[in-house]
C-alpha cells in the first residue's frame, strides 16, 4: 500500500515550522550571515518549540517523531536559515540519534534530558585533516588506562564545535582500518579537550565549523559509545541518518529559490511586461518545481524507510545526491532570473547559492554518495 498524505501530527508539524521559519529565521537570516553570528535565541526557541528532540524517546523528554518528522520538519526550517538548520540537524541526527540507538541507559539517562531542552547541543566529530572522504583513515587515538580513555589527535571541519556541549568522537582503538575504530561521548568540559580554529567559510556562515582538539584528554570508560572496534559502522549508519538531513536541508534551499524566483519573475517587468510571462523564465520555474518533487519523494521514501528499521545506506545516498545537486542548479538559476539584482544582497538568492554548495560536500561529497549507491547497485 502507498499513502502519500502527511499524517494529521506530522501536517501540525510542518505548518508549526514553517511558521517559526517565517516569523522567526527568514528576517533575519541574511543579518547572522553577513554578521556569522550564531543564531542562539533561535535555537533557543527552537528548542522549545521540541525541535531539537524529534529523535529522543519520551521517556527521555522528547517527542521521538522519527526520521520522516525530521525531514518534513528540517524543509521548513532550511527554507528560513540554512545555518539554523544544519545546527538542529546534526544536534537530532548525528548525536542523538546515534546515543538513542546505541547508548547505555545510563548514558541516555545522562545525556538525552539536557538535549532534549537544547540545555546542551550536540556534535559528531569524524572528520581529520587527513580523513575526509576517507573517513577510515582517521588518526585520533584514544589509549586505554586504567577504565578510562586518553584521547589524543584533532578532529577538522565540525559543525557546531564551539557551540555544543558534548561530541560523539570517533577514535582509534586498535590496527585494523575500520574495526579498530571506537566512539567516545567526550563533554566539551573535559580537561585537555578544546575548540580549536573557526572556519571562514563561504556559506552557511551563521553555523560555527571548527576544529575541536584533544590533548591527554581522559573519558571515562563509561562513555565507550557502543562496542569497542564498532566506532565506524557507528559513524556509517549515523551517516545514513544524518544525509537524509541534508537532502532535507537541499529540499529547503530549493524551495525558497524557487519562491524567489516566482515572486520576482512575477514583479519584475522587461521589455514591457513581467519576465514570468517568458518562456526561458518559465522553463526553468518548471523544472526547479518539478525536481523539488522528485527530490522530496526520494527524500521522503528512505526517511519512511528507514523508521520501519529497513537499512537506507544506497536510497538515502540517493536521496542526498539528487537533492543536493538540484539545490545548487536551483540557487544558480535563481540567480540568474534575479539577474544583477542576485548577484547583490538585496536579494536572499544570492546567500541561498552560497549555502547550497555545502550540501554537496558535507556528510559525504556527491562522489561518496555515487559510491555508495555504484557499490551496491553493481553488488
Ligand atoms: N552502516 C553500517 N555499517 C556500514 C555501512 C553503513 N551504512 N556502510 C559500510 N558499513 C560497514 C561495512 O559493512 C564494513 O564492515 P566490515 O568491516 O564488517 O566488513 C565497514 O563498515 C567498512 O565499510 P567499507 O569497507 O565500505 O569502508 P570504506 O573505507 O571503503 O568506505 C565510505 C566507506 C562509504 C567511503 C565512507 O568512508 C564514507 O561514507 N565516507 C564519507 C565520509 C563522510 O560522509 N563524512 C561526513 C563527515 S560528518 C559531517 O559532514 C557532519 C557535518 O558537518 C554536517
Amino acid at each position: 500500500m502507498v499513502d502519500f498524505e502527511l499524517s494529521e501530527d506530522l501536517s501540525l508539524l510542518q505548518a508549526t515550522a514553517r511558521e517559526f521559519a517565517d516569523k522567526e529565521l527568514a528576517p533575519n537570516a541574511g543579518l547572522w550571515d553577513k554578521e556569522e553570528k550564531f543564531p542562539q535565541e533561535a535555537i533557543d526557541k527552537a528548542a522549545e518549540m521540541g525541535f531539537l528532540s524529534v529523535t529522543i524517546p519520551e521517556e527521555y523528554g522528547g517527542t521521538q517523531i522519527g526520521n520522516l518528522g525530521a525531514c518534513v520538519l528540517l524543509e521548513e526550517i532550511n527554507r528560513g536559515c540554512a545555518s539554523t538548520g544544519v545546527t538542529i540537524s546534526v544536534h537530532n541526527s548525528l548525536f542523538c540519534s546515534p546515543l538513542v540507538k546505541f547508548g547505555t541507559p545510563e548514558q541516555k539517562q545522562k545525556y538525552l534530558p539536557k538535549m532534549a531542552t537544547g540545555e546542551w547541543l550536540g556534535a559528531y566529530c569524524l572528520s581529520e585533516a587527513g580523513a575526509g572522504s576517507d573517513a577510515a583513515g582517521l588518526r585520533c587515538m584514544a589509549k586505554k588506562d586504567g577504565s578510562d580513555w586518553i584521547l589524543d589527535g584533532s578532529k577538522m571541519w565540525i559543525t557546531t564545535g564551539s557551540k555544543a556541549d558534548v561530541f560523539i568522537v570517533f577514535a582509534r582503538t586498535g590496527e585494523h582500518r575500520t574495526r579498530g575504530i571506537s566512539a567516545f561521548l567526550v563533554e566539551k568540559a573535559y580537561e585537555g579537550c578544546s575548540v580549536g580554529k573557526k572556519e571562514e567559510k563561504l556559506g552557511i556562515r551563521a553555523s560555527p565549523t571548527t576544529e575541536i582538539l584533544f590533548d591527554n584528554c581522559r573519558v571515562p570508560g563509561e562513555n565507550l559509545l557502543g562496542e569497542e572496534g564498532e566506532g565506524f559502522k557507528i559513524a556509517l549508519d549515523t551517516l545514513d541518518g544524518g544525509r537524509l538531513g541534508i537532502a532535507s536541508q537541499s529540499l529547503g534551499i530549493t524551495r525558497a529559490c524557487l519562491e524567489a524566483s516566482v515572486r520576482y519573475a512575477k514583479e519584475r517587468e522587461q521589455f514591457g511586461r513581467p519576465i514570468a510571462k517568458f518562456q526561458a523564465i518559465q522553463w526553468k520555474i518548471a523544472d526547479m518545481a518539478t525536481e523539488l518533487d522528485a527530490a522530496r519523494l526520494l527524500t521522503w521514501r528512505a526517511a519512511w524507510q528507514r523508521d520501519k528499521g529497513v537499512p537506507v545506506t544506497k536510497e538515502s545516498a540517493m536521496a542526498k545526491l539528487f537533492a543536493s545537486r538540484l539545490a545548487n542548479r536551483a540557487a544558480r538559476e535563481a540567480v540568474q532570473i534575479h539577474g544583477g539584482a542576485g548577484y547583490t544582497r538585496e536579494f536572499p538568492v544570492e546567500r541561498y547559492m552560497r549555502d547550497a554548495r555545502i550540501t554537496e560536500i558535507y556528510e559525504g561529497a556527491t562522489d561518496i554518495q555515487r559510491l555508495v549507491i555504484a557499490r551496491d547497485t553493481l553488488s
